[in-house]
């Protein structure tokens, strides 16, 4: 036998790899996961109905083209069907925009810390990461972000609200920086916790792209509408962003799961996006709680909290997952926590109190 092996793309090595939110411990008293971002409420009944039916035929391949959930999402956005392309989850979106613009030789700029998912798929992609801190209030520098454009610059991800500070630009600022990204550059808005918005200045990008060829929203139904499990999502840019979407797709990627289920969530809008002022009432509630203890919090206008925590980050995560709560700690900067349960919330509250009072 060959001592050599396969070889490999050299661009996979420099490539982090993703880490989930730790899930919540089996078999203790209580375990609440904060850790990812999730939707805590259990799916719909309605919604349940249309998984169980589409389980009953997936010896089956499922609709290639996702006709029925992007006929919903054109008459619920009221964008042109050549102007949507779905996805496995906002992720796998992301990961085809960089497979359409970006390659070796390239640059994809970001803020950081953001969304852990852009370092590894900008890497994958054989692009070099170009990422500009946040401010000192944990928001993107769009300044320092146009500034950061070069000629090899092919694509900008903004994440609003940004993952994991919460925190958010607004119109003005927007829209001036995208008067400063050359028309060939492609912005990537990723608006994943877009429906936990309350600020009437943040933008929605589905109105800034309309008059934008260069600028793409990513959309999903993991955090709102509660189906991370099933992985879709979305992406609403004009041709030729679009169709080369569709071009790198991967064929049948979309289940048929979860274009049914993403189709009963549209229609369930309502009651579902009832559920998001639920926990964004938590969230105000969480919030606030954290202030009167004597935490500085950033604004977040998304289901979790940031704390930035330094050397006792980890320790903060322990403490919390002592008490039943698993967050998201990044060792040395800070953590995220998720909105969770009303139960889970007065847990991660009560904690940190505990905490702060022995600093
Ligand atoms: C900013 C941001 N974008 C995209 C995603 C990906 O979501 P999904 O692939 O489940 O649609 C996440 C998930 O945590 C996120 O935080």
């Amino acid at each position: 036998m060959s001592d050599k092996t396969p070889r490999l793309r050299a661009e996979l090595d420099g490539v982090p790899t993703y880490k989930p939110g730790k899930p919540a411990a089996a078999g203790g008293p209580v375990a609440y996961k904060l850790s990812s971002n999730e939707n805590p409420y259990p799916p719909l009944p309605g919604v349940m109905e249309q998984v169980t039916a589409a389980a009953g035929a997936f010896n089956r391949y499922p609709d290639m083209a996702c006709t029925a959930l992007m006929n919903e999402l054109s008459e619920r956005f009221g964008v042109p069907l050549s102007h949507l392309a779905t996805g496995t989850g906002s992720v796998g979106v992301a990961q085809q925009l960089l497979q359409a613009t970006s390659g070796p030789g390239d640059e994809v700029i970001y803020a950081w810390r953001s969304f852990e998912a852009y370092p590894i798929i900008t890497r994958i992609s054989g692009a070099e990461p170009v990422q500009v801190p946040l401010t000192a209030g944990e928001v993107h520098d769009l300044d320092a972000m146009a500034d950061a454009i070069t000629d090899r610059t092919r694509l900008i991800f903004v994440c609003n609200p940004n993952n994991p500070t919460g925190t958010v630009v607004r119109r003005a600022e927007l829209e001036r920086f995208l008067d400063r990204v050359p028309s060939d550059v492609l912005v990537v808005l990723d608006e994943a916790y877009r429906e936990f918005i309350r600020d009437p200045e943040v933008p929605d990008g589905i109105e800034i792209y309309r008059d934008r060829p260069n600028v793409c929203v990513l959309r999903t139904f993991s955090k709102a509408y509660g189906l991370a499990g099933l992985r879709v999502g979305f992406a609403v840019a004009h041709e030729p962003v679009a169709a080369a979407l569709r071009k790198t797709a991967v064929p049948f990627g979309v289940s048929q799961l979860a274009q049914d289920a993403a189709v009963a969530s549209l229609r369930a809008e309502d009651e579902l996006l009832g559920r998001v002022g639920s926990l964004v009432g938590e969230r105000t509630r969480v919030v606030e709680g954290l202030r009167e203890q004597g935490w500085t919090v950033p604004e977040t206008q998304a289901n979790f909290v940031w704390l930035r925590l330094g050397e006792r980050t980890v320790d903060f995560a322990a403490a919390c997952e002592k008490a039943g709560v698993v967050v998201r700690p990044f060792a040395g900067e800070g953590m995220r926590a998720s909105i969770g349960e009303p139960e889970a919330n007065d847990i991660f509250l009560k904690t940190a109190e505990a905490f702060r009072k022995e600093l």
